[in-house]
């Protein structure tokens, strides 16, 4: 234990990286290690990876070229490559960058202090991966940089097979957690000031198939109802095929479910549907649109729709459109295709030109924009409760609340605004919590004032990504 000793680091990706992050940074503390805000003030630098789109692969090389000169000034510094990348890449990132000291997989976070140790002793570089999931990285401690929120990892891997997907190979076959930890994560995260969690996996809606013979995703949403000081629970992904009416049932039953659905479409064409293995179509997916509407009372709609599939011909694409203009998504991330090594998809023949991808990728995003900005005037003169976040990211003289439905608002609070509000993200304001033995909260920068609490707000304005409030 070397109580001087600091980290840094940076993610990419999505949520479920962002958990494993906080387990990263977790570890590392319970080791003696602080954090620290950039890699020049560091002992150890990690990167954990993504490897969803081509563009991430750039990115981490170009960013290992930036490490290296602080490398250079500080050789002692210890470089970590973690996550989907380092699974996909493995031994090319030495390779290509031998100053990186660690290259780790996805399945063996808990490895991390084990393998610095070992990079000391035996000065050259490690590269460890682990086929099981010997730890649920949700059971170990965790470094969490919001006092009120919470990632809960419910289940590891995806068991399906989308042709243009690369997750699959790079984290695994689906495991899941067991319903009695899930809980008892959530209620020890209550009692330590946590209100909000988002619970994390690949395909929520077949969680605890492979462990209890059929999905258990709609009782875990009912458990968690009721656990003391818990108000708002959300979750992603939900796999379309896979979501059924008693998850709507249970969202609309549970008084903490979140009236937000983030139902990834991908295409709005059947046949492109058929080639992505997505094992729904168009008129499937409408149906359980309409469903979750009729049975969620104010239910908001988001989705990931990819343009430029391999083959997507013009109609497909007007497939696509028509959909979004039918559903009238709140909003959506929209990607242009990007092939991934190893997936069906890359080796299809008909890829689109990419020029072709962007003016389809356009013209989806102009109509999506409009959408979400009517969707979000239609709220005007609403009264709507959000859960404050911190201050607005573009405007400091003002805060960001989130709605249950999940949609940011802007709003002016003279009480909280100039009490020495600083911005929400990377405020350094860290919790360590551990469900294995390791325990107690540090908390090593004041709080955010207003963070983590509820106000009451009239709708006054709307922007696609966002409204405008007035405290009542
Ligand atoms: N498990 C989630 C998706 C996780 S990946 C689900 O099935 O819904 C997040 C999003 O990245 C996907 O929904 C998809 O829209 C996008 N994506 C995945 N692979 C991609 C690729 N090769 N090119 C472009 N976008 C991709
Ligand atoms: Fe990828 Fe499909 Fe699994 Fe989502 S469900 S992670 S898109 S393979
Ligand atoms: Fe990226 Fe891995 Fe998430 S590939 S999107 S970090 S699961």
């Amino acid at each position: 234990m070397n109580k001087s000793k600091t980290y840094w680091i940076r993610t990419f990706g999505c949520q479920m990286n962002e958990h494993d992050s906080e387990r990263l940074a977790g570890l590392l503390e319970v080791q003696g290690y602080r954090k620290v805000a950039t890699p020049d003030l560091a002992d150890v630098a990690v990167f954990n990876t993504c490897a969803i789109r081509e563009n991430a692969d750039n990115r981490l090389y170009g960013n290992l070229g930036h490490i290296k000169a602080v490398k250079d000034v500080n050789p002692d510094l210890k470089v970590v490559v973690g996550g989907c990348l380092a699974e996909k890449d493995r031994e090319t990132i030495v390779r290509k960058a031998p100053w990186v000291d660690v290259v780790m997989g996805t399945r063996n976070i808990e490895a991390l202090p084990a393998l610095l140790q070992r990079v000391e002793e035996q000065g050259i570089p490690v590269v460890e991966f682990s086929e099981t999931l010997n730890v649920f990285p949700s059971a170990l401690p965790a470094r969490r940089d919001n006092r009120f929120h919470a990632w809960v990892a419910i289940q590891y891997g995806c068991n399906n097979a989308c042709t243009f997907c690369i997750v699959p190979s790079v984290r695994g076959h689906e495991d899941s957690r067991r319903i009695g930890d899930i809980l008892g994560e959530v209620k020890d995260l209550c009692a330590d000031g946590v209100i909000e969690v988002t619970l994390l996996g690949q395909n929520v809606n077949s969680y605890g198939r492979d462990i209890y013979s059929t999905p258990k995703f709609a009782d875990l949403l009912l458990a968690l109802d009721g656990i003391e000081g818990l108000k708002r629970v959300r979750y992603t992904s939900p796999h379309p095929k896979d979501f059924r009416e008693p998850v709507a049932r249970a969202m609309a039953e549970s008084s903490v479910v979140c009236e937000h659905l983030h139902l990834p479409l991908q295409s709005g064409s059947s046949r492109v549907l058929k080639l992505m293995k997505r094992s729904y179509s168009r008129e499937k997916f409408l149906d359980k649109v309409a469903m979750a509407r009729e049975i969620i009372p104010g239910l908001a709609l988001t989705t990931d729709i990819i343009v430029g599939f391999p083959g997507e011909t013009e109609e497909d694409f007007a497939q696509t459109l028509s959909l979004v203009e039918e559903v009238r998504f709140d909003s959506a991330f929209t990607f242009q295709y990007s092939p991934r090594p190893g997936t069906v998809a890359a080796t299809m023949q008909d890829q689109i030109p990419p020029e072709v991808v962007t003016e389809r990728f356009n013209r989806l995003a102009e109509a999506q924009h409009r959408i979400s900005l009517e969707r979000n005037e239609a709220h005007v003169g609403e009264m709507v409760e959000v859960l404050v976040e911190g201050p607005s990211k573009k405007n400091p003289d003002k805060l960001t609340g989130r709605t249950r439905t999940n949609k940011l608002v802007h709003f002016t609070d003279r009480e909280l605004v100039g009490a020495g509000v600083a911005p929400a993200a990377g405020t350094g304001l860290g919790r360590l919590n551990a469900s294995i033995g390791v325990s107690s909260a540090v908390a090593d920068a004041p709080a955010i004032p207003g963070q983590g609490e509820f106000r009451t707000l009239e709708i006054t304005g709307a922007s696609p990504s966002h409204m405008e409030g007035r405290l009542v």
